[in-house]
């Protein structure tokens, strides 16, 4: 048999080094493949959801919350602020009723101040100074017959300005 010249040599050299580089390209490409494939199941099972907390929640006994106090305990975890005054016990929503910023309670100057836009409610909630148009709103607050607890429900809101203040629902009456 006749010995290979030394360009048939090289010619096949250089197509078998084009046949790894295609199979390696193919193999990145599958890898990539694969990938984008595990990525999208993955973005299926574990979807990007906001956690909501639930809009009814427990607080405690109408007796934790002292006569004058705005009770912050809620602001972070549940949005509410409990607060006693002139004998009610009411859960002031937080949230500006401006463009729905979180505000503030500063208890040297007695106020809840927005640090958006300025406006300022006073302890009850109603607005008196900067760009709001009303008051915070107020949630459902209650005491369960079953155990004392008082319990608070923010899928229902009630608004000063349509006199639903005076809704027995909207506070629980202290000594
Ligand atoms: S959002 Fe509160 S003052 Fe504008």
């Amino acid at each position: 048999m006749a010995e290979k010249t030394t360009n048939e040599k090289s010619a096949e050299k250089v197509s078998r080094r084009g046949f790894l580089s295609w199979a390696v390209l193919a193999w990145i490409g599958f890898t990539a493949a694969i990938g984008g494939c595990v990525a999208a199941l993955n973005r299926f099972l574990f979807p990007n959801v906001l956690y909501e907390p639930p809009t009814t929640f427990r607080v405690g006994l109408a007796e934790d919350f002292s006569p004058g106090v705005v009770d912050e305990r809620f602001k972070e975890s549940n949005g509410v602020w409990i607060v006693n005054s002139n004998g009610r016990l009411y859960a002031l929503i937080a949230i500006c009723t401006h463009l729905g910023c979180p505000p503030n309670w500063l208890e040297a100057q007695n106020k809840f101040k927005c640090p958006c836009h300025g406006s300022g409610y006073y302890k009850d909630g109603i607005n008196f100074e900067g760009p709001t148009p009303r008051p915070l709103e107020r949630a459902r607050i209650f005491i369960d017959p079953d155990d004392g607890q008082l319990v608070v429900d923010k899928a229902q809101k009630y608004q000063w300005e349509l006199g639903q203040w005076e809704d027995p629902e909207s506070f629980v009456e202290v000594s």
